[in-house]
């Protein structure tokens, strides 16, 4: 089962950025904890990062074949209907992830427009937030 994961812009700032919101892991190592539970879940994971909207589109367009997505849009989550309308133009299931509780934060975080083409939203676990959303991708897949 092949599951794609998409990190939005800054998040290869982790470890650097705000560690009380988004936890003291690197990047690097957030998605060695992915690879390793992925693994554990019998899946593959297909991991990028992008500072850019129209990129995310393309990859998110460009996964036909995978069995879900797990998205961080990130700053782009409160913003981009590009985003959101890509997410509802795919034939896989994407689950929003968000290392921190988006609704305990500024009112402008906690509205996600991107959330309301997703399957469901996990946030505020910090990085175990992929690990909870590729588990709900692999129970939405072989539950159906
Ligand atoms: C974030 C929350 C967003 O509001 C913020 O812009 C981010 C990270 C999170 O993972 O908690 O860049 O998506």
């Amino acid at each position: 089962m092949k599951v794609l994961v998409i990190h939005g812009p800054n998040l290869d700032r982790l470890g650097a950025r705000d560690p009380d919101h988004y936890g003291s892991q690197t990047l690097d190592e957030v998605n060695a904890h992915i690879e390793k539970v992925a693994g554990e879940l019998g899946m593959t994971v297909e991991i990028h990062q992008s500072a850019i909207e129209g990129e995310i589109v393309q990859l998110l367009q460009a996964a036909e074949g995978a069995a879900g997505a797990v998205v961080n849009p990130a700053a782009y989550s409160h913003t981009s209907r590009a985003i959101a309308e890509a997410i509802a133009s795919v034939p896989y299931p994407v689950v929003e992830v968000h290392l921190s509780n988006i609704h305990a934060r500024e009112p402008w975080r906690r509205r996600s427009v991107t959330a309301e083409s997703s399957v469901g939203i996990i946030a505020g676990f910090k990085s175990e937030s992929y690990a909870l959303a590729l588990r709900a991708i692999k129970e939405l897949v072989e539950g159906a």
